[in-house]
């Protein structure tokens, strides 16, 4: 049975660019709760051990770069089907390929700066989940 939680972070570029609240807008128009919030800056090495699984992919070292370059949203996301809904809510990782309406059609600008990120699996949404947010957090 699919999981009813995913975790997301609404990144530097999106954040940047002023889009916190249309993005949180259409999270929850979607029929998301949150569970847990925080508005942090990763270190590099934060930054490098959450996205520690693409460690051996070229584009690593801009991954952490960009993802430690300003402050972000992170937030734990709940609803039937969360992780699949989720992703369909914000589209392909290239916003170039997003379908109309998807948050990173509407918000990225490139495969790199592509304003938010979503758990890919249920094991993923724990694991990440789990790396920004205690017990006490959730609510
Ligand atoms: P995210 O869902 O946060 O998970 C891994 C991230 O790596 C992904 O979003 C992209 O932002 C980034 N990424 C994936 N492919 C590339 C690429 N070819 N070049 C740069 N960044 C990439």
């Amino acid at each position: 049975m699919a999981g009813t939680q995913t975790f997301t972070m609404i990144k530097p570029d999106a954040v940047r660019n002023g889009h916190i609240g249309a993005i949180l807008d259409k999270i929850c128009t979607a029929g998301f709760r949150i569970r847990a919030m925080k508005y942090i800056r990763m270190s590099p090495e934060q930054a490098g051990a959450f996205y520690e699984v693409h460690k051996e992919r070229p584009f690593y070292g801009e991954l952490v770069e960009f993802m430690s370059s300003g402050p972000i949203v992170a937030a734990i996301l709940e609803k039937d089907n969360a992780v699949e809904d989720f992703r369909t809510l914000i589209g392909a990782t290239n916003p170039a390929e997003a379908a109309d309406g998807t948050i990173r059609k509407l918000y990225a600008s490139s495969i790199g700066e592509n304003a938010v990120h979503g758990s890919d699996s249920d094991q993923n949404a724990i694991i990440e989940s789990d790396f920004h947010f205690s017990k006490l957090e959730r609510f």
